[in-house]
């Protein structure tokens, strides 16, 4: 079953793989955007591109009409647009999954381990908020939770490492953190778009190893040839800088206090359900990407 699908948040890190993939298996895409130039890598048989934004009912419920399932890739903890988890990964989410209700099709909902409504992440809150009501609704539904993404965690470091080849963390960088490759969490999103077997469930993915930051960025540095160490900026750094600019700020504020929370709280991921269950799935490596 492939059939009509629209990818909201098709334009980002994951929703680009996802789109590329479900085209690519005959599926009908439809992808949401707020800026339809943002979509332009996305030109191909099989794919539209509409204009709309989760914050809009009207915009929202146009691009989902027709479909048969509406995947949810889509966030706001940071990017353009003044978006908020509150306004998107919730009530956003909330109202994709109202359209979806009204159009009679499946969601898929990107959601994150550790979603949960005691959270220290204001991020991890609202995606459970997203998962709360897809279980209050009739909507056939299926919710993947994925760790955090190596390939945005490499990128962050390769920006912060400048001429000095030395990244920039902040916290201590010493808590050990699951990555994922997006394409293995893409794999798996293709999965489910195409198995109705999955709806009612959620799957968590993680990637095969945690690392602290601190490694992570030794691999970074030396993957560019140098064997440098990281530079950070300090917990009481952070602390400072959430409690004066980071009120100004709310996206920095935001990153700021769910850098301290990433420093501190369990973000390993030990469960292996998912791949035992889709052995088809790749495991993607930090070497894999780095090599
Ligand atoms: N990154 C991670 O480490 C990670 C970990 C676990 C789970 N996830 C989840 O995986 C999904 C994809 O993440 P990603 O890192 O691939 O995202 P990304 O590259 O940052 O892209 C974000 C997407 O959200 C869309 N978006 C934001 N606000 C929107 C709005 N108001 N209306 C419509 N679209 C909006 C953007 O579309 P336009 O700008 O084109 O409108 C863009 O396509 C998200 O649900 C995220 O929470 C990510």
């Amino acid at each position: 079953m492939t059939g009509r699908v629209l990818v909201a948040g098709g334009t980002g890190r994951l929703g680009t793989l996802v789109v590329s993939a479900l085209a690519a298996r005959g599926a009908k895409v439809r992808v949401m955007t707020r800026n339809p130039r943002r979509a332009s890598h996305l030109a191909a048989e099989h794919i539209e591109v509409v204009r709309g934004d989760v914050r809009d009912t009207a915009s929202t419920a146009a691009a989902v009409a027709d479909s048969d399932v509406v995947v949810s890739a889509v966030h706001g903890f940071a990017g353009p647009g003044r978006v908020t988890p509150a306004s998107v990964d919730r009530d956003g989410n909330i109202t994709l999954i109202e359209a979806a209700s009204a159009a009679g099709a499946d969601v898929v909902l990107m959601s994150v381990v550790g979603a949960a409504a005691d959270s220290p992440m204001e991020l991890f809150r609202m995606k459970y908020a997203a998962e709360a009501a897809l279980a209050a609704s009739t909507v056939p539904a299926t919710i993947v939770r994925a760790t955090a993404f190596l390939e945005l965690w490499i990128d962050l470091l390769r920006r912060t490492a400048g001429r000095s080849n030395r990244p920039l963390i902040f916290g201590h960088g010493q808590n050990p953190i699951n990555f994922v490759s997006v394409r293995d969490v893409a794999a798996l999103v293709e999965r489910v778009v195409t198995d109705p077997a999955t709806r009612g469930q959620t799957l968590e993915i993680g990637g095969p190893h945690d690392l602290a930051l601190n490694q992570l960025a030794r691999m970074v540095a030396a993957s560019r040839g140098a064997a440098t160490a990281p530079r950070h900026l300090p917990p009481a750094a952070l602390r400072t800088i959430a409690a004066t600019i980071g009120r100004l700020r709310p996206e920095l504020g935001r990153q700021v206090r769910a850098a301290l929370a990433m420093d501190n709280h369990n973000m390993t991921h030990y469960q292996d359900a998912v791949r035992a269950r889709f052995a088809e799935l790749p495991c993607t490596s930090a070497e894999d990407i780095l090599r």
